[in-house]
């Protein structure tokens, strides 16, 4: 077997059970091997067989599943500060978007960078997140908005896996906002479907998200993309109910997403439909904070109806320039009142589901051995502090 050891002397969120719990294992031991977790529990029960292999004794610092980072935009070229002063100066994100900046003008930065250049700037960002513990992130395209930079920006994303110990999930999201001087049924017509279905072809699309706002796209149109990706058999996702409620979470639901995104301004009904459809709801604090929102989302809807909540960076040069999913966990519980148990879910277990993977997320025999380990007492640390990092290691895929 391959790699297999003993980590000892732990204290283990082992994230398996109850939503609002952790899943504590004081005094624990796991064994990995082949890239998996064989067996997990307290030390005094451990197996003779586990025993015998070497062991990594840890003087009870706490592990925790690895961090899930399941939505952002690190792949693209420039950046947005000047809109940063702007919006100080009193423009909203929308004013900005409708006179052409926005999303439009990180569009124009990413179609001059080259396929290099896109790598090169993503791998500090990538790095920030492996630093804090994060094994998975997902990566969305949107911002080339024409068929060569779409399916460059999924290279580039294909690329940083190959460059880094982590893995990367694609999502293709052409569907993000419509180019200067087209409509957006011609550019969903003409450029979006085109793009999906090449991209798809090349091996590129994991998943394939849309934004569903004023600013981008209608629900209809959004139906539209998602019927092409339900043709190609590829599961969707949704930017909704960021800035308005436009019916986006409920349409997301009937295409049984895998998550509904930002979602400030869903409602009850929405979350029951979420409840019904499996989708997960990814809360983006890193937005609301930086545009300064004060629309909450529905927390209290989404734990009635057991609705999954996922936590992610939204990382992206406009609304949300924010490389710390820890700091993303603070937030969720600072601004949006998840409990610190809720928070660590939420960019584990249930970021995993937000993904459609089955294979990680959690500490359980079986799973991949993807590992954060922690200079820390109790897991509620983990969302307490902000601004400071205290992972000891971080294991991808059982690499010790
Ligand atoms: O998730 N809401 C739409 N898309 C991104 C923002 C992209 C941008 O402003 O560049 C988001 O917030
Ligand atoms: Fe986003």
């Amino acid at each position: 077997m391959q790699g297999a050891a003993l980590l000892t002397g732990l204290t283990a969120a082992t994230m398996q059970g109850d939503d609002n719990a952790y899943g504590l294992i004081p005094d624990a031991a796991i064994a990995v091997g082949d890239g998996k977790i064989l067996w997990v529990g307290p030390l005094s029960g451990c197996p003779a067989d586990h025993l015998a292999l070497p062991h990594h004794p840890h003087e009870g610092r706490l592990v925790t599943p690895a961090l899930i980072d399941c939505h952002t935009h690190i792949v693209h070229g420039g950046h947005r500060a000047r809109e940063f002063e702007m919006r100080l100066e009193g423009a909203s994100y929308e004013d900005i978007a409708r006179a052409g900046g926005g999303i439009i003008s990180t569009v124009t930065a990413t179609r001059d960078a080259s396929l290099d250049d896109l790598i090169a700037t993503a791998l500090p960002r990538i790095d920030a997140l492996i630093g804090e513990g994060v094994s998975t992130v997902e990566i969305k395209s949107g911002y080339g908005l024409d068929l060569e930079t779409e399916l460059n920006m999924l290279r580039a994303a294909r690329a940083l896996e190959q460059a880094r110990a982590i893995t990367v999930k694609t999502t293709f999201l052409g569907a993000h906002a419509v180019p200067a001087g087209m409509d957006a049924d011609t550019y969903i017509d003409t450029i979006c479907l085109p793009a999906l279905d090449a991209a798809h072809g090349e091996g590129l699309v994991d998943a394939v998200d849309g934004f569903c706002e004023g600013i981008a796209f209608t629900p209809a149109q959004i139906a539209r993309v998602f019927d092409r990706a339900r043709a190609l058999d590829l599961p969707v996702k949704l930017h909704a109910e960021q800035l308005s409620h436009l019916g986006g979470t409920a349409l997301a639901a009937k295409y049984n997403a895998l998550s509904a995104d930002h979602i400030e301004y869903a409602n009850e009904s929405d979350a029951a439909a979420m409840a019904g459809a499996g989708t997960v709801a990814v809360l983006l604090p890193g937005a609301f904070y930086t545009l300064h929102e004060t629309q909450m989302p529905p927390v209290d809807a989404l734990r009635h109806h057991d609705v999954p909540i996922a936590l992610a960076t939204d990382w992206n040069p406009g609304s949300s320039p924010m490389g710390s999913l820890l700091l993303a966990m603070n937030m969720g519980c600072t601004l949006f009142g998840l409990t610190p148990a809720e928070a660590l879910g939420s960019t584990t277990r249930n970021a995993a589901l937000a993904l459609g993977l089955t294979d990680r997320g959690t500490i359980t025999p079986g799973q991949r051995a993807d590992l954060a380990i922690w200079n820390v007492e109790h897991p509620a640390e983990l969302s307490y502090r902000f601004g400071f990092n205290p992972l000891h290691q971080r294991i991808h895929e059982g690499t010790l």
